[in-house]
């Protein structure tokens, strides 16, 4: 391995900053050798009903997992993100709302949250809603999906974010699987200039009394795009609130009430429902937020995520509101109108640090120097980048273009499982290594782990698994622990099981390297590939279908689909077209397959199952590279299968 180029801690850096190489590592290990101390310590950062005395009490094992924080704290995330900034902070701006349309824009206190917040509390109350009832959110990148989590927080009521590209069938099977009583959404999103249909993809959801569970879908009026209306549920979010009071006063919850699920896709079945609770989440992504972008009282910080990833739950909405940090809240994409909008925006606003994607890094740098153009980045201090592997290309890109060389990029490795920074470079504290998300968060332990199951020493490369637990770590998946333990823990002893692998250089950096499992990375979107298989196979023309990633230079990874047709279908180029849009419609827009290739037949071994690592080289235009094969039930697939190859 040649040694990568280091990037010390910037001197601009250094003056400011609440970390620095000392405090890290003394930190570190503190957190690592007194986990009891430092987390008692560390949880002062939250404003508590009753201060925790109980903090840790973990344990992970082959057939039981229980994961405890804080277990006899009290508190309140909507009081801790809202109402302990108003004595000082009423007027600050917690959100700086920029449209998709450079026109559109506004500002919004944490005075006018709180009022906004304790309405809708209020309302949902009046509808029944109470602690413990799961509420599914289905809203574009407005202020009101922010106001409709903490809503819910406020009262106790557990939220279910529903990703606004997802298609009926998949909001159906999300409030089916939490039953959830209420469903907020608005009328339309916008993305890009087009109108993305919410209330009527709600509606599809809902047909044919799908959802038994949902007593009241509340829509916020964002377009006044035409809607169809059902008098029996469907009630206009202003109409909702235009009696309730702007108090609403908090419910005191234990630190391990849930706070929300949030729903991902593993390797195998359904997407399971992650659940996270109130005060070891709240904590950690608090703290994470703080120490990931240096974070200081007059920052502007913009993250482009979405509120319907974790991303968008952590670094949106609960770590900056707890450290009451004005933000920037994007409804756009980064490409829209043009490829400025980014800087164009970053500009408008004196953004200091800016959190992305890979994908809308490697979508950019595709127009050269041009998308920083005649902007002032003059304000950014610290970039951030989420969600899969940076490439050192589009690192460099970042750094150059956008940080005009000056600001270092925190690569932040974590999961919607770990519901915070795990592994990352702290801005003060640590020299950057382009690709590498470096070092690991205060009482994280990553190791690397074998297919056997032992841990490797030192410089190697193996499946990454953290050894001991952290206050944000998920609970279990609802409704099935049996499935929590089975996918996190099952696979070596007594320590939770990423899914990804890793690297550890010479220096002790971690270099992730991506799924070791059956979960695609498409422009940072998590999928999996059954979910896709049987959004698929659902389609009366499909026999069986197999789906693998390859690399894809804008996405990251690409979907590949082998399908296998019925009997007397002729599979041509109007089935292919009308495949992808199957799988639009059925699933999402972001899981249209890229290529589709048409075989009569899959390798399977002589038991029947499909050999994924053949299929994953064909599409990788890796068939040189097969392996061993001889396990195959009929080689002479693979052979046309190579020669009808897509990706050549
Ligand atoms: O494979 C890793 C990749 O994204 C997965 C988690 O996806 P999700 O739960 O949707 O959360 C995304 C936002 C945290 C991981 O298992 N991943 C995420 N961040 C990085 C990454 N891979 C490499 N480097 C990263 N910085």
């Amino acid at each position: 391995m040649t040694a990568s180029k280091t990037y010390p801690v910037p001197e601009a850096i250094k003056s400011s900053t609440h970390l620095n190489a000392a405090t890290y590592a003394e930190m570190y290990t503190r957190s690592i050798e007194e986990p009891e101390a430092f987390w008692a310590q560390s949880a002062t950062m939250l404003e508590w009903y009753k201060q925790p005395t109980k903090i840790k009490n973990t344990h992970f094992g082959k057939n039981e997992v229980s994961i405890k924080w804080f277990e006899d704290g009290q508190l309140n995330a909507s009081y801790n993100c809202i109402d302990r900034h108003l004595a000082n902070n009423a007027k600050k701006v917690a959100f700086h709302w920029e449209g998709d349309s450079p026109e559109d824009s506004l500002d919004v206190t944490y005075q006018e949250v709180h009022y906004e917040v304790c309405k809708l509390a209020n309302a949902l109350k009046e509808m029944g809603v109470a602690k413990g009832d799961r509420v599914a959110i289905y809203m574009p990148m407005v202020p009101e999906a922010a106001y409709a989590m903490l809503a819910c927080a406020r009262i106790g009521a557990v939220h279910s974010v529903i990703f606004g590209g997802f298609s009926p069938n998949a909001i159906a099977d999300r409030i089916n699987d939490s039953k959830a009583k209420v469903v907020i959404t608005a009328d339309e999103g916008r993305r890009a200039g087009r109108s993305i249909p919410l209330k009527a993809n709600v509606d599809k959801a809902l047909a044919n009394d799908a959802c038994p569970s949902i007593t009241h879908v509340v829509v916020h009026k964002l377009t006044g795009g035409d809607v169809d209306w059902n008098e029996k549920h469907d009630v206009w979010w202003h109409d909702a609130v235009e009696d309730c009071s702007g108090q609403c006063e908090p419910e005191v919850m234990n630190a391990e009430d849930p706070l929300f699920i949030l729903y991902t896709s593993g390797s195998t079945g359904t997407p399971k429902g992650v659940v996270h609770t109130t005060g070891g989440y709240l904590l950690y992504s608090a703290m994470t937020f703080k120490y990931a972008f240096d974070y200081q009282e007059d920052d502007i910080y913009w993250c482009t995520a979405d509120v319907g990833w974790i991303t968008g739950h952590s670094y949106m909405v609960y770590g900056p509101m707890v450290n009451a940090a004005t933000q920037v809240f994007f409804e756009g994409v980064p490409t829209y109108p043009d490829v400025k909008r980014i800087a164009q925006v970053v500009e408008k606003y004196k953004v200091n640090s800016l959190y992305t994607a890979p994908t809308a890094i490697r979508a950019l740098m595709a127009h050269g120097d041009k998308p920083a153009e005649g902007c002032d980045l003059s304000s950014l201090r610290i970039l951030g980048t989420v969600g899969e592997p940076i490439n050192p290309e589009a690192w460099d890109w970042y750094h150059r273009v956008i940080g005009e060389s000056r600001c270092p990029i925190i690569d932040t490795w974590w999961q919607t499982e770990t519901g915070g920074h795990m592994i990352l470079p702290l801005p003060g504290a640590t020299s950057l290594k382009p690709g590498s998300a470096t070092r690991p968060f205060f009482g994280i332990q990553p190791a690397l782990f074998d297919a056997d199951g032992n841990e490797l020493e030192g410089e190697a490369e193996g499946n990454l698994v953290i050894k001991d637990s952290w206050p944000a770590q998920a609970r279990t998946v609802y409704g099935d622990h049996e499935r929590f333990i089975n996918t996190y823990f099952s696979a070596y002893e007594g320590v939770y099981f990423t899914g990804d692998g890793a690297r550890r250089d010479e220096d002790d950096y971690f270099w992730i390297t991506g799924r070791v499992d059956d979960v695609l990375n498409v422009s940072g979107h998590r999928l999996g590939t059954a979910e896709i298989e049987s959004a698929l196979v659902a389609h009366a023309k499909v026999a069986e279908a197999a789906v693998v990633g390859f690399p894809h230079d804008i996405k990251g990874q690409g979907i590949y689909v082998y399908v296998t047709p019925n009997e007397g279908v002729v599979a041509d180029e109007a089935l292919t077209k009308e495949l992808k849009a199957w799988v639009r419609q059925e699933l999402s827009p972001i899981a249209t397959p890229d290529m589709i290739q048409w075989s009569d037949g899959l390798p399977k071994t002589r038991s029947g199952k499909i050999m994924r690592r053949i299929l994953r080289k064909i599409a990788a235009n890796e068939h040189d590279q097969l392996g061993d094969t001889s396990t195959l039930a009929d080689p002479s697939v693979v052979d046309t299968l190579i020669a009808e190859r897509l990706n050549k």
